[in-house]
Protein backbone atom coordinates (compact mmCIF):
# COMPACT_ATOMS: atom_id res chain seq x y z
CA UNK A 1 0.00 0.00 0.00
CA UNK A 2 1.18 3.24 -0.97
CA UNK A 3 2.55 5.41 2.62
CA UNK A 4 0.53 8.91 3.67
CA UNK A 5 3.62 10.51 2.62
CA UNK A 6 3.52 8.77 -0.87
CA UNK A 7 0.03 9.68 -1.58
CA UNK A 8 0.90 13.41 -0.51
CA UNK A 9 3.45 13.63 -3.04
CA UNK A 10 1.75 11.91 -5.13
CA UNK A 11 -1.53 14.11 -4.53
CA UNK A 12 1.21 17.97 -4.90
CA UNK A 13 2.46 16.29 -8.67
CA UNK A 14 -1.32 16.01 -9.50
CA UNK A 15 -1.79 19.50 -9.12
CA UNK A 16 0.52 20.66 -11.08
CA UNK A 17 0.29 22.00 -14.09
CA UNK A 18 0.97 20.11 -17.15
CA UNK A 19 3.05 20.84 -20.61
CA UNK A 20 -0.12 21.13 -22.75
CA UNK A 21 -2.08 23.26 -19.92
CA UNK A 22 0.77 25.73 -20.19
CA UNK A 23 0.89 25.60 -23.71
CA UNK A 24 -3.20 26.39 -23.94
CA UNK A 25 -2.73 29.26 -21.78
CA UNK A 26 -0.16 30.85 -23.32
CA UNK A 27 -2.41 30.22 -26.77
CA UNK A 28 -5.20 31.97 -24.95
CA UNK A 29 -3.32 34.87 -23.79
CA UNK A 30 -2.16 36.14 -27.16
CA UNK A 31 -5.26 35.54 -29.04
CA UNK A 32 -7.02 37.22 -26.09
CA UNK A 33 -4.10 40.43 -26.24
CA UNK A 34 -4.82 40.35 -30.39
CA UNK A 35 -8.32 40.54 -29.86
CA UNK A 36 -8.11 43.68 -27.16
CA UNK A 37 -5.61 45.17 -28.88
CA UNK A 38 -7.36 46.20 -31.84
CA UNK A 39 -9.44 47.90 -29.50
CA UNK A 40 -7.51 49.39 -26.66
CA UNK A 41 -3.57 50.46 -26.91
CA UNK A 42 -1.63 47.99 -25.44
CA UNK A 43 1.21 48.64 -22.96
CA UNK A 44 2.10 44.95 -22.35
CA UNK A 45 0.39 41.73 -21.24
CA UNK A 46 1.35 38.78 -19.28
CA UNK A 47 -0.02 35.79 -17.39
CA UNK A 48 -0.65 36.83 -13.59
CA UNK A 49 -2.01 35.75 -10.55
CA UNK A 50 -1.61 32.41 -8.82
CA UNK A 51 -1.29 30.54 -12.45
CA UNK A 52 2.17 32.70 -12.70
CA UNK A 53 3.71 32.09 -9.24
CA UNK A 54 2.71 28.01 -9.39
CA UNK A 55 -0.04 28.20 -6.46
CA UNK A 56 -3.20 27.85 -8.87
CA UNK A 57 -4.64 24.55 -8.11
CA UNK A 58 -6.60 22.35 -10.60
CA UNK A 59 -9.12 22.31 -11.99
CA UNK A 60 -7.20 24.74 -13.88
CA UNK A 61 -10.02 27.80 -13.56
CA UNK A 62 -9.35 31.81 -13.75
CA UNK A 63 -5.88 32.21 -14.83
CA UNK A 64 -5.13 35.83 -14.98
CA UNK A 65 -4.19 37.87 -18.19
CA UNK A 66 -3.10 40.85 -17.14
CA UNK A 67 -3.62 43.61 -19.65
CA UNK A 68 -1.80 46.77 -19.28
CA UNK A 69 -3.36 49.63 -21.28
CA UNK A 70 -0.84 52.07 -23.37
CA UNK A 71 -0.80 55.75 -21.71
CA UNK A 72 -3.22 57.30 -24.59
CA UNK A 73 -5.78 55.00 -23.17
CA UNK A 74 -5.23 56.78 -19.58
CA UNK A 75 -7.86 60.06 -20.56
CA UNK A 76 -10.78 57.42 -22.11
CA UNK A 77 -10.38 55.01 -18.80
CA UNK A 78 -8.83 55.89 -15.94
CA UNK A 79 -8.65 60.26 -15.56
CA UNK A 80 -12.04 60.74 -13.99
CA UNK A 81 -13.50 57.71 -14.68
CA UNK A 82 -15.25 55.04 -12.57
CA UNK A 83 -13.82 51.33 -12.76
CA UNK A 84 -16.64 49.98 -14.45
CA UNK A 85 -15.82 52.03 -17.90
CA UNK A 86 -12.84 50.08 -18.68
CA UNK A 87 -14.42 46.60 -17.46
CA UNK A 88 -17.69 47.22 -19.44
CA UNK A 89 -15.18 48.16 -22.60
CA UNK A 90 -13.20 44.94 -22.04
CA UNK A 91 -16.80 42.93 -21.43
CA UNK A 92 -17.51 44.33 -24.61
CA UNK A 93 -14.94 43.41 -26.68
CA UNK A 94 -14.88 39.79 -25.19
CA UNK A 95 -18.42 39.34 -25.68
CA UNK A 96 -18.52 39.80 -29.32
CA UNK A 97 -16.04 37.07 -30.18
CA UNK A 98 -16.68 34.26 -26.96
CA UNK A 99 -20.51 35.39 -26.77
CA UNK A 100 -22.22 37.19 -24.07
CA UNK A 101 -22.71 34.08 -22.21
CA UNK A 102 -19.32 32.81 -21.56
CA UNK A 103 -18.33 36.48 -20.58
CA UNK A 104 -18.83 37.60 -17.61
CA UNK A 105 -17.79 41.79 -15.52
CA UNK A 106 -16.31 40.85 -11.88
CA UNK A 107 -14.99 42.90 -9.10
CA UNK A 108 -11.53 43.45 -10.87
CA UNK A 109 -11.29 41.69 -14.09
CA UNK A 110 -13.56 40.24 -16.82
CA UNK A 111 -13.42 36.28 -17.13
CA UNK A 112 -14.57 34.56 -20.14
CA UNK A 113 -15.16 30.48 -19.94
CA UNK A 114 -14.38 28.21 -22.63
CA UNK A 115 -17.42 25.24 -23.15
CA UNK A 116 -15.93 22.01 -21.87
CA UNK A 117 -14.45 19.76 -24.49
CA UNK A 118 -14.24 16.74 -21.77
CA UNK A 119 -10.57 17.19 -22.40
CA UNK A 120 -9.72 18.32 -18.68
CA UNK A 121 -5.51 19.24 -20.19
CA UNK A 122 -7.47 22.58 -21.01
CA UNK A 123 -7.91 25.89 -18.94
CA UNK A 124 -11.09 26.24 -18.63
CA UNK A 125 -11.72 30.21 -17.98
CA UNK A 126 -9.60 33.15 -18.07
CA UNK A 127 -9.70 36.75 -15.91
CA UNK A 128 -8.81 39.58 -17.60
CA UNK A 129 -7.82 42.32 -16.29
CA UNK A 130 -6.65 46.14 -17.74
CA UNK A 131 -3.94 47.50 -15.85
CA UNK A 132 -3.07 50.95 -15.97
CA UNK A 133 1.03 51.90 -15.19
CA UNK A 134 1.19 53.36 -11.70
CA UNK A 135 5.11 54.14 -10.34
CA UNK A 136 7.08 50.92 -10.20
CA UNK A 137 3.54 48.71 -10.09
CA UNK A 138 0.18 49.27 -11.20
CA UNK A 139 -3.70 50.19 -10.55
CA UNK A 140 -6.47 48.01 -11.38
CA UNK A 141 -10.34 49.12 -11.65
CA UNK A 142 -12.01 47.69 -8.36
CA UNK A 143 -15.86 48.18 -7.98
CA UNK A 144 -15.56 47.11 -4.49
CA UNK A 145 -13.67 49.94 -3.32
CA UNK A 146 -14.79 53.33 -2.21
CA UNK A 147 -11.16 54.59 -4.40
CA UNK A 148 -12.70 52.59 -6.95
CA UNK A 149 -8.99 51.21 -8.08
CA UNK A 150 -6.83 48.84 -6.23
CA UNK A 151 -2.68 49.13 -6.43
CA UNK A 152 -1.18 45.91 -7.16
CA UNK A 153 1.96 44.72 -7.17
CA UNK A 154 1.93 41.25 -8.88
CA UNK A 155 6.18 41.13 -9.24
CA UNK A 156 6.15 41.26 -4.76
CA UNK A 157 3.67 38.65 -4.88
CA UNK A 158 5.71 36.50 -7.06
CA UNK A 159 9.02 37.44 -5.42
CA UNK A 160 7.15 36.37 -1.68
CA UNK A 161 6.11 33.19 -2.86
CA UNK A 162 9.34 32.34 -4.25
CA UNK A 163 11.45 33.27 -1.18
CA UNK A 164 8.56 31.53 1.03
CA UNK A 165 8.88 28.47 -1.20
CA UNK A 166 12.90 28.20 -0.95
CA UNK A 167 12.46 28.82 3.04
CA UNK A 168 10.32 25.79 3.46
CA UNK A 169 12.97 23.28 1.61
CA UNK A 170 10.42 23.83 -1.87
CA UNK A 171 7.75 22.75 -0.22
CA UNK A 172 5.60 25.57 0.17
CA UNK A 173 3.80 26.36 -3.18
CA UNK A 174 2.50 22.45 -3.22
CA UNK A 175 1.02 22.74 0.29
CA UNK A 176 -0.67 26.38 -0.73
CA UNK A 177 -1.88 24.61 -4.08
CA UNK A 178 -3.22 21.59 -1.73
CA UNK A 179 -4.99 24.17 0.92
CA UNK A 180 -6.43 25.65 -2.05
CA UNK A 181 -7.66 22.19 -3.09
CA UNK A 182 -9.20 21.70 0.07
CA UNK A 183 -11.13 25.10 0.44
CA UNK A 184 -12.82 23.87 -3.16
CA UNK A 185 -13.89 20.72 -1.67
CA UNK A 186 -15.42 22.62 0.93
CA UNK A 187 -17.54 25.08 -1.30
CA UNK A 188 -14.85 27.66 -0.89
CA UNK A 189 -15.57 28.73 3.13
CA UNK A 190 -12.74 30.94 2.42
CA UNK A 191 -12.71 33.61 0.22
CA UNK A 192 -10.93 34.55 -2.25
CA UNK A 193 -8.49 31.26 -2.26
CA UNK A 194 -5.62 34.29 -2.54
CA UNK A 195 -6.19 34.99 1.19
CA UNK A 196 -5.14 31.49 2.01
CA UNK A 197 -1.87 31.93 0.39
CA UNK A 198 -1.97 35.28 2.14
CA UNK A 199 -2.16 33.82 5.12
CA UNK A 200 0.38 30.91 4.66
CA UNK A 201 3.12 33.20 3.92
CA UNK A 202 3.13 33.58 7.79
CA UNK A 203 1.38 30.23 8.78
CA UNK A 204 3.47 27.97 7.36
CA UNK A 205 6.70 28.24 9.24
CA UNK A 206 10.06 27.30 7.72
CA UNK A 207 11.51 24.63 7.76
CA UNK A 208 9.23 21.89 6.26
CA UNK A 209 9.11 18.92 9.13
CA UNK A 210 8.98 16.21 6.20
CA UNK A 211 5.70 15.33 7.71
CA UNK A 212 2.30 16.58 5.39
CA UNK A 213 -0.34 15.83 7.71
CA UNK A 214 1.36 17.25 10.51
CA UNK A 215 2.25 20.61 8.93
CA UNK A 216 -1.48 20.60 7.40
CA UNK A 217 -3.40 20.39 11.19
CA UNK A 218 -0.55 22.79 12.20
CA UNK A 219 -1.44 25.04 9.35
CA UNK A 220 -5.71 24.98 9.87
CA UNK A 221 -5.05 24.57 12.99
CA UNK A 222 -4.24 28.13 13.47
CA UNK A 223 -5.61 29.80 10.61
CA UNK A 224 -9.05 28.74 12.25
CA UNK A 225 -8.61 31.72 14.48
CA UNK A 226 -6.54 33.57 12.70
CA UNK A 227 -8.99 33.74 10.08
CA UNK A 228 -11.31 36.26 11.91
CA UNK A 229 -8.13 39.00 11.81
CA UNK A 230 -7.49 41.32 9.32
CA UNK A 231 -4.96 39.91 6.43
CA UNK A 232 -3.23 42.65 4.40
CA UNK A 233 -2.34 43.01 0.76
CA UNK A 234 1.48 41.11 1.07
CA UNK A 235 2.61 44.15 -0.93
CA UNK A 236 1.54 46.79 1.22
CA UNK A 237 -0.48 48.38 -1.61
CA UNK A 238 -4.08 47.06 -2.15
CA UNK A 239 -6.89 47.02 0.28
CA UNK A 240 -7.16 44.19 3.40
CA UNK A 241 -7.04 40.48 0.93
CA UNK A 242 -9.84 39.83 3.74
CA UNK A 243 -11.75 42.57 2.99
CA UNK A 244 -14.56 39.73 1.17
CA UNK A 245 -15.57 37.92 3.49
CA UNK A 246 -18.50 39.30 6.20
CA UNK A 247 -18.79 38.80 9.80
CA UNK A 248 -20.75 35.63 9.64
CA UNK A 249 -18.39 34.04 6.50
CA UNK A 250 -15.23 34.65 9.06
CA UNK A 251 -17.36 32.43 11.60
CA UNK A 252 -17.98 29.19 8.88
CA UNK A 253 -14.75 29.74 7.63
CA UNK A 254 -12.87 29.62 11.73
CA UNK A 255 -15.56 26.49 11.82
CA UNK A 256 -14.53 24.63 8.07
CA UNK A 257 -11.14 25.28 9.22
CA UNK A 258 -11.34 23.98 12.54
CA UNK A 259 -13.19 20.53 11.15
CA UNK A 260 -10.50 20.68 8.58
CA UNK A 261 -7.75 20.47 11.97
CA UNK A 262 -9.80 17.86 13.49
CA UNK A 263 -10.00 15.38 10.78
CA UNK A 264 -6.33 15.30 10.21
CA UNK A 265 -5.51 15.43 13.30
CA UNK A 266 -8.01 11.94 13.40
CA UNK A 267 -5.97 11.10 10.40
CA UNK A 268 -2.56 11.17 12.54
CA UNK A 269 -3.92 8.92 15.02
CA UNK A 270 -5.10 6.34 12.79
CA UNK A 271 -2.39 5.90 10.82
CA UNK A 272 -0.66 5.78 14.45
CA UNK A 273 -2.74 2.90 15.18
CA UNK A 274 -1.90 1.25 11.83
CA UNK A 275 -4.75 2.25 9.72
CA UNK A 276 -3.10 3.46 7.02
CA UNK A 277 -5.73 2.67 4.74
CA UNK A 278 -8.76 4.50 6.67
CA UNK A 279 -6.30 7.54 7.40
CA UNK A 280 -5.72 7.90 3.52
CA UNK A 281 -9.46 7.50 2.99
CA UNK A 282 -9.71 10.47 5.30
CA UNK A 283 -7.33 12.71 3.58
CA UNK A 284 -9.64 12.15 0.43
CA UNK A 285 -12.45 13.03 2.06
CA UNK A 286 -10.35 16.34 3.01
CA UNK A 287 -9.20 17.02 -0.03
CA UNK A 288 -11.04 15.52 -2.99
CA UNK A 289 -10.67 12.30 -5.52
CA UNK A 290 -7.39 13.63 -6.82
CA UNK A 291 -5.67 12.44 -3.55
CA UNK A 292 -4.65 9.12 -4.01
CA UNK A 293 -5.58 5.91 -2.27
CA UNK A 294 -3.19 3.87 -4.07
N1 LIG B 1 -6.25 43.03 -1.98
C1 LIG B 1 -5.34 42.97 -2.96
N2 LIG B 1 -4.41 43.95 -3.09
C2 LIG B 1 -3.49 43.90 -4.05
N3 LIG B 1 -3.37 42.90 -4.96
C3 LIG B 1 -4.25 41.89 -4.88
C4 LIG B 1 -5.28 41.86 -3.89
N4 LIG B 1 -6.01 40.74 -4.07
C5 LIG B 1 -5.46 40.10 -5.12
N5 LIG B 1 -4.41 40.76 -5.62
C6 LIG B 1 -3.55 40.38 -6.76
O1 LIG B 1 -4.37 39.96 -7.82
C7 LIG B 1 -4.04 38.63 -8.19
C8 LIG B 1 -5.24 37.91 -8.74
O2 LIG B 1 -6.25 37.80 -7.77
P1 LIG B 1 -7.04 36.44 -7.59
O3 LIG B 1 -8.16 36.69 -6.65
O4 LIG B 1 -7.31 35.83 -8.90
O5 LIG B 1 -5.98 35.55 -6.78
P2 LIG B 1 -5.02 34.38 -7.22
O6 LIG B 1 -3.79 34.51 -6.39
O7 LIG B 1 -4.81 34.38 -8.69
O8 LIG B 1 -5.78 33.10 -6.72
P3 LIG B 1 -6.76 32.07 -7.49
O9 LIG B 1 -5.99 30.80 -7.47
O10 LIG B 1 -7.97 32.03 -6.68
O11 LIG B 1 -6.99 32.60 -8.87
C9 LIG B 1 -3.43 38.03 -6.94
O12 LIG B 1 -2.60 36.92 -7.21
C10 LIG B 1 -2.66 39.20 -6.39
O13 LIG B 1 -1.41 39.31 -7.07
MG1 LIG C 1 -6.45 34.25 -10.01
Amino acid sequence: MITVTEAFRKFRSRLELTDREQRDASRRQKEIRELLADNLARADDFLSGSYARWTKTKPLKDVDIFYVLHEDERANYRTNQQPSKILTEVERILAREYDQKNVRRQRRSVSVEFPATGDDERVVSFDVVPAFVKGDHYEIPDTSTVKGWTETNPRIHAEKATAANEAYDGEWKGMVRMVKRWNQEKGKPVRPSFLLEVMALQLLRPPFNGNFPYEFMMFFATAKTRILEEWADPAGLGPPVSDSMSVAERQKAAEALNAAATAIRNAIQLGKNGQEGAALKAYRELFGELFPLS
